[in-house]
């Protein structure tokens, strides 16, 4: 018989990429007033992805302004040379791609020495055995839904897919803590399927910013995802 695991509670991390950078600060209150649980920083260096982001210094400006767990999504080649200045800059959790950490089980170590929890993510192209060995010594997988780079692409459907089969290797593990993530192209339309599917934290940029009311955006997410 299959046991069904209790679903937990519905995690929002809106991605301050599509943010208005000169408002920063504003727009972080309006995060906070719709109920965001985490924020999503999305750092990129035109190395790993095309495009070129924020880094340590911005998260540390971000970190005086909200007590919110700040979500660092690293694009970024080479991961190791900067786990220590996002750290103490303030992330709360450190994700690092397997496509471009050669040593994960180093990276996921020092990360956690360095008092962050420490994430995986994968591309959608990216087959999930990547994560196996590594899957008991994380706090958090997160699923591009889109190719990283680029904030307002489409969904790829995929995702449903692999959060489901996340679940399964978790569980087998034994792994209950370890939190699943989604990001790219997720919006008020398709976020409960996305929480269906098990993933326990929603990222969600243009899905928030590029809606004329971000704070009834996101009150309509958590909504949607209600019972
Ligand atoms: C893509 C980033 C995403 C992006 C999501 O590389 O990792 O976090 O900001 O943006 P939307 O929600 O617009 O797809
Ligand atoms: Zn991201």
């Amino acid at each position: 018989m299959t046991t069904v695991q209790p679903r937990g509670p519905l995690h929002i991390s809106p991605s301050i990429l599509s943010a208005d950078f000169v408002r920063l600060a504003d727009q972080i209150r309006l995060l906070e007033e719709g109920g965001a649980d985490f924020l999503h920083v999305d750092v990129m260096d035109g190395h790993f992805v095309p495009n070129i982001t924020i880094g340590p210094p911005v998260v540390e400006a971000i970190r005086k302004v909200t007590d919110l767990p700040l979500d660092c999504h690293l694009m970024i080649a080479d991961p190791d040379r900067y786990l220590e200045d996002f750290a103490h800059a303030g992330a709360t959790y450190i994700t690092v791609h397997v496509e471009a950490a050669v040593h994960l089980h180093r990276t996921v170590q020092q990360i956690r020495k360095l008092g962050c929890r420490a994430g995986v993510t994968l591309n959608p192209a990216t087959s999930l055995s990547a994560i196996e060995e590594i899957l008991p010594d994380v706090d958090m997988v997160l699923l591009m839904s889109v190719e990283p780079g680029f904030g307002g692409q489409s969904f790829i459907p995929s995702l449903y897919r692999r959060a489901r089969q996340v679940r399964k290797m978790l569980e087998a593990c034994g792994s209950t803590g370890c939190l699943i993530e989604a990001d790219g192209g997720i919006k008020l339309e398709n976020i409960r399927e996305v929480y269906d599917a098990g993933v326990d934290v929603v990222v969600s940029g243009s899905g928030v910013f590029g809606t004329p009311d971000p704070v009834a955006t996101l009150r309509a997410m958590r909504e949607r995802c209600a019972a």
